[in-house]
């Protein structure tokens, strides 16, 4: 078992690059099956998700290499149209299958996906877009199978503007009969990503980034070399970073559109940020100031994915806030964790509510899931003494070695096996 310690105190310092997004580069992996020929999709993080998904798509049939960044992928005889259960069981982005195999072989079968423990993760969204499009589901024995001989545009409304189900449903209705809308489509960047790569393979979507996804089918798509987005939510981790333990570093391939949200709450509550080019210049002299209330929303609300990492820089503010979490049920498993370091945070009804104390404590804390695993290691550079995390592999599965970008940028960090 793999565990971090963490010496705090130290200010943040220095420059780092922020890597690929692990939230674009699957849906965009998954995708590659849907055109015969080689792929270079560059800037591609190495994480435990990444290594899954391409041993799903060897498991398929692909050829795949991951070198520096850069994804090699050959998908010409990509024949295979069941999921491996143990692997769909590691991640519930294997679920970004579905649309890409349906639409390319006619049928696929996979059994329910795995992933972080944050509450309820329904995939009824992605059955329902499916089904519209003309795909018939079995269920037997655990195994859930799609069938369609060709899939037929059509109008789809999401009741909750879900990613996930809102990029599969662009990648099986790619290569459909007519044309889809998808209304009420969820907005991230890693969506206008994924229409990026797609349009790149000859496909015809617009509307990527607003309400409504059309998406016109087309015969069929050609293989292309890619590079996905920055990773928004790293980005935003080093920015609350610096937040919590004060300092000054510079953050390069950054788009600070994706982080307006955060950006301007992070500045409210004292946080300096300037943006050049690609850079992020973030600088804190001061404990943060608290903040009334934030409420967790799709793009382009405040992250729910930042949510945790926001709650620890707030834990140490002047004043107390309020933070609501609206994305995900059970998404405070960080809160126990953080009062083992001193934080008073109490929860009630999908909120919760931060006393700003004057300092936390080191202590030996578990991480509950990727980004309250991230939450942790932010207190640990801000506690007093020594904070140990355990279960790190909640957070190799979104930062690529944590541990080495925090080094850079000055932390006494280390991985240790025990
Ligand atoms: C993606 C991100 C994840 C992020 C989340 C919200 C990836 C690989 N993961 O997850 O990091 O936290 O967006 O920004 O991109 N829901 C349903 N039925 C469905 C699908 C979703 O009820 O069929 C609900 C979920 O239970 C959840 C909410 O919708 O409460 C948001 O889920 P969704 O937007 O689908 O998130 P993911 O795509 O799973």
């Amino acid at each position: 078992m793999e565990t971090f310690t963490i010496e705090g105190g130290r200010p943040l310092s220095g420059s780092l690059r922020i890597h690929g997004a692990k939230n674009a580069a699957l849906p965009i992996l998954a995708a590659s099956v849907l055109a015969d020929g080689q792929f270079h999709i560059y800037d591609v993080p190495h994480l435990k998700d990444i290594d899954v998904m391409l041993q799903i798509l060897t498991n398929l049939g692909a050829t795949v290499s991951h070198v520096d960044g850069c994804v090699s992928l050959e998908t010409t005889s990509v024949s295979v149209s069941q999921v491996p259960e143990d692997l769909m069981g590691q991640m519930r982005s294997s679920i970004f299958l579905m649309g890409p195999l349906l639409a390319r072989l006619g049928e696929v079968t996979i059994t329910l996906p795995g992933g972080c423990a944050i509450g309820e993760r329904r995939i009824d969204l992605h059955l329902a877009g499916l089904t519209a499009l003309g795909a018939k589901i079995e269920e037997a024995e655990g195994y859930i199978t799609f069938r369609a001989k060709k899939l037929r545009g059509t109008n789809i409304f999401l009741s909750f503007p879900s990613v996930g189900a809102t990029e599969n449903i662009m990648m099986a209705a790619v290569l459909a009969k007519g044309t889809t809308r998808i209304c009420n489509a969820a907005h991230e960047p890693e969506i206008v990503d994924l229409q990026n790569f797609l349009n790149a393979m000859g496909a015809k979507i617009r509307g990527a980034g607003t309400d409504t996804i059309e998406i016109d089918g087309v015969e069929r798509l050609r293989s292309v070399s890619y590079r996905v987005i920055p990773d928004r939510i790293v980005a935003g981790t080093h920015l609350l970073a610096v937040g919590t333990t004060q300092g000054h570093i510079q953050l390069s391939n950054t788009i600070p559109e994706h982080l307006t949200a955060v950006i301007q709450i992070a500045k409210s509550c004292g946080v300096e940020i300037k943006n050049r080019h690609d850079i992020m210049e973030i600088k804190s002299t001061m404990r943060p100031r608290a903040i009334d209330r934030i409420i967790t929303s799709p793009f382009p609300g405040f992250p729910t994915d930042l949510q945790a990492q926001l709650m620890v820089f707030l834990s140490l503010a002047r004043g107390t806030s309020v933070v609501k979490e609206t994305v995900f049920d059970g998404r405070f498993k960080h809160v126990n964790e953080l009062a083992r370091m001193g934080a008073t945070i109490h929860v009630d009804m999908g909120s919760a509510i931060i006393r700003g104390i004057g300092k936390l404590t080191g202590a030996c804390v578990e991480a509950t899931d990727l980004r309250a695993g991230a939450a942790l290691v932010i207190a640990g550079l801000a506690a007093e003494g020594k904070t140990q995390v355990e279960q790190i592999h909640h957070i190799d599965r979104g930062y690529e070695r944590l541990e080495s970008q925090l080094t850079q940028l000055g932390a006494e960090m280390a991985r240790l096996s025990i």
